[in-house]
């Protein structure tokens, strides 16, 4: 095995986009992360400037970067844009990026990003077989689908329909801080969540990620679903992670 392998991720938030130099050998960020602000209205371009702001930062770490967008991504091209500006959609973003920092940047959506992270070096490695799901709960619900931990791309299974409303719009972890929801009652959103989605994927295991699986004790113990719950590890960082390994195995490939 190579003595070194630090390859840069970044990842791209509604609020806040987030760098750091990983350690793919053990999964762990090497250094401070940076974050800045996403500036408002995320526009393409002013996006790739913060892009570019990180990537200089860390100017010193080199070879292929890894950038999470939350969005489908099709070979580099943004085809959605849920919590983001529509000018996104059919941005290639990769291009756009690559334009801005000079460097070769792979992006992948942002929940896949965190799946990936979280198979390799997380809880996905107490359940190495069978159909892993990973939601992550923030300002929408992303998914990322693993088969024998195998991802199968650009699930969006936070669009699924719940009555009226979609998964998203009605157990996102921003849902519950808008309304002022008590956690009971965001967990009973959440169960009604996941069971409209175990209904169509019938996953083994369950993987709760997203900032607010920092307090999976007040919610994860009051949720009524039939598959097996497990709570992220690497929260806030899987992002980041998952980029860093999406950039270095694309390389390889
Ligand atoms: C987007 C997904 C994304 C998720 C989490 C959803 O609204 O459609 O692509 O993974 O939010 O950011």
């Amino acid at each position: 095995m190579e003595q070194s392998r630090t390859v840069l991720g970044i990842d791209v938030g509604g609020s806040g986009i987030k760098g750091a130099p990983v350690d793919l050998r053990r999964g762990e960020l090497v250094e401070e992360r940076l974050r800045i602000d996403t500036p408002p209205g995320a526009e393409p371009d002013a996006v790739a400037e913060v892009v570019a702001r990180i990537v200089s930062h860390f100017g010193h770490v080199g070879g292929p970067v890894g950038c999470t967008f939350p969005a489908v991504i099709l070979g580099g091209v943004v085809r959605t844009a849920a919590n983001v500006s529509e000018a996104w959609i059919g941005t290639d973003a990769a291009a756009l990026f690559a334009a801005a920092t000079d460097r070769e940047i792979v992006v992948l959506n942002d929940a896949d990003a965190a799946g990936r992270a979280e198979v390799r070096f997380g809880v996905g490695r107490d359940h190495p077989r069978g159909v892993l799901l990973m939601l992550t709960l923030g300002t929408g619900i992303g998914s990322a689908l693993f088969v024998d931990g195998r991802l199968v791309p650009n699930t969006e299974l936070g669009h699924v329909s719940l009555g009226d409303e979609t998964v998203e719009e009605r157990a996102a972890a921003s849902v519950r801080k808008e309304k002022d929801l008590s956690w009971p009652a965001w967990a009973a959103r959440l169960s009604e969540a996941i069971n409209a989605i175990d209904a169509l994927v019938w996953p083994d295991v369950v993987v709760l990620g997203g900032g607010v699986s920092r307090k999976a004790e007040k919610f994860v113990p009051l949720l009524d679903v039939r598959p097996t719950l497990a709570t992220a590890v690497l929260r806030n960082e899987a992002g980041i992670v998952g980029a860093a390994l999406a950039a270095h195995e694309h390389h390889r490939a």
